[in-house]
């Protein structure tokens, strides 16, 4: 396994040499420099899938750099993950006491540096900086980055995840939480599919409508469609069996994922939010070539999409989660896996924000996703493997 780990560390290595020369044309247009991410991702991916890393993580005391002896037993494959610059919220330490779950909190230059929780593996900027002389990605993430939460991801996939559910410290699951997600590997439901040469308008999957929510629609979702977007009858199938979705995103209480141009026409900026959806209409399995933006709050990772989960890193904090949404879902496609929403299983209580400078940091979604999302929609893969096409998309942004 050690032998192992350093032929991982060759070809991290190797790639890097490869990207970095292509990296200033890569930056152009969409400004992704994600490249560097789809790499490690994939390369710790595959070493993961290869090995077949058990949870025990016993393999990995050896190597060390990735483990600190003081950090918490693991108590299964399933990981939560967060990053904050807070002391521990009562949402965090909440997680912290979900005994079927570990939890891994990433640190960030403002984090506290007395941080501390029981059962939680915080990764502080000092054990960052030890995991960095294993993992390249580690050592060229931005700090004060929201895409720093990606180190913990790779703690988890390298501790031998199964299922990562992404979420932050102002959110906490609520009625059933997380044991109202799916992880049978199949599931009789709801399928949100239509004619795959239709027009992209009636591919697109708006959560807040089928939640009982017609007048909302998720940060990211193309405006241009808005006004004219309905799901018709056409839109929905029964399946006896299908397979469990890759990605879960549940749907938020009180504060959910609005852009800031909803909040500047509905939301009163003194006021906690309360926004409710229908809590009995079912969760619904997106098929081939259908979408929706999704983020990082309230969502659930199975293994065969860790190697979509890169965050861009060159976009603003209110972009980079809902570039991977549109990314990942194409990749998913590719190796017939898909995304669901589920009925809301949490709930944020949002601090309070300025919603001009929300929209400031959204102007990219706002121009940019009706666009990237015509270009994923007739991207084709050139690549015989799924890692290849990740790369290749990856560059293709440029
Ligand atoms: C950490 O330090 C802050 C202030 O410096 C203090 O309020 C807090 O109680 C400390 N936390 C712990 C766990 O010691
Ligand atoms: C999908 O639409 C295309 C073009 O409108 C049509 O030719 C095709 O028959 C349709 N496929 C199905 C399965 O209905
Ligand atoms: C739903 O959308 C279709 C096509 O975009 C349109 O023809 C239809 O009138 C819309 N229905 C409603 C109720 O808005
Ligand atoms: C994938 O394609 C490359 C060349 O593009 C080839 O060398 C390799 O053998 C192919 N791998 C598989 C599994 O087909």
């Amino acid at each position: 396994m050690v032998d192992a780990r350093k032929n991982l560390l060759k070809e991290d290595e190797r790639s890097l040499v490869i990207i970095n020369t292509s990296f200033l044309q890569i930056r152009k247009a969409f400004n992704f420099c994600m490249v560097l991410s789809v790499i490690a991702f994939v390369v710790i991916n595959l070493f993961a899938f290869k090995f077949n890393i058990s949870y025990n993580g016993e393999d990995f005391k050896e190597s060390g750099s990735l483990i600190n002896s003081k950090m918490p037993t693991i108590v299964s494959n399933r990981w939560i993950v967060l990053t904050t610059v807070n002391q521990p919220t009562k949402d965090v330490k909440y997680l912290a006491t979900l005994s079927k779950w570990n939890v891994v909190v990433v640190a960030d230059l403002k984090t506290p540096k007395n941080w501390t929780l029981d059962r939680v593996h915080f990764l502080s900027v000092e054990t960052q900086k030890s995991m960095s002389e294993t993992l390249n990605l580690v050592r060229k993430l931005p700090y004060k980055s929201y895409t720093r939460k990606m180190i913990g991801y790779l703690y988890a996939i390298a501790h031998g995840a199964e299922w990562i559910y992404d979420t932050d410290d102002d959110n906490r699951p609520i009625f059933g939480g997380l044991d109202t997600f799916d992880f049978a590997d199949e599931l009789s439901g709801v399928r949100f599919e239509r004619n795959h040469s239709d027009p992209i308008i009636n591919r697109l999957f708006n959560p807040y409508l089928f939640y009982g929510r017609p007048d909302m629609w998720p940060r990211g979702f193309p405006l241009e469609y808005f006004s004219q977007h309905n799901h018709t009858d056409a839109n929905f199938r029964l399946c006896e069996v299908q397979k469990r979705a890759a990605v879960q995103q549940g749907l938020v209480d009180m504060d959910p994922d609005v852009d800031a141009i909803f909040r500047l026409l509905h939301a009163n900026p003194t006021k906690v939010s309360s926004e409710h959806f229908n809590r009995h209409a079912p969760s619904i399995i997106l098929g081939q070539k259908m979408y929706s933006p999704w983020n990082s709050q309230n969502t659930l990772f199975h293994r065969n999409a860790f190697f979509t989960m890169f965050l861009p890193t060159t976009v603003s904090f209110r972009t980079t989660d809902i570039w991977r949404s549109y990314f990942s879902q194409k990749l998913l496609h590719l190796i017939d896996e898909y995304v669901a929403f589920y009925p809301v299983n949490a709930v944020q209580i949002r601090n309070a924000h300025n919603y001009l400078k929300d929209f400031e940091d959204e102007q990219e979604v706002y121009l940019k996703s009706g666009e990237l999302l015509k270009f994923l929609d007739e991207w084709k893969c050139s690549q015989n493997s799924t890692a290849n096409c990740a790369i290749e998309l990856a560059e293709q942004f440029g």
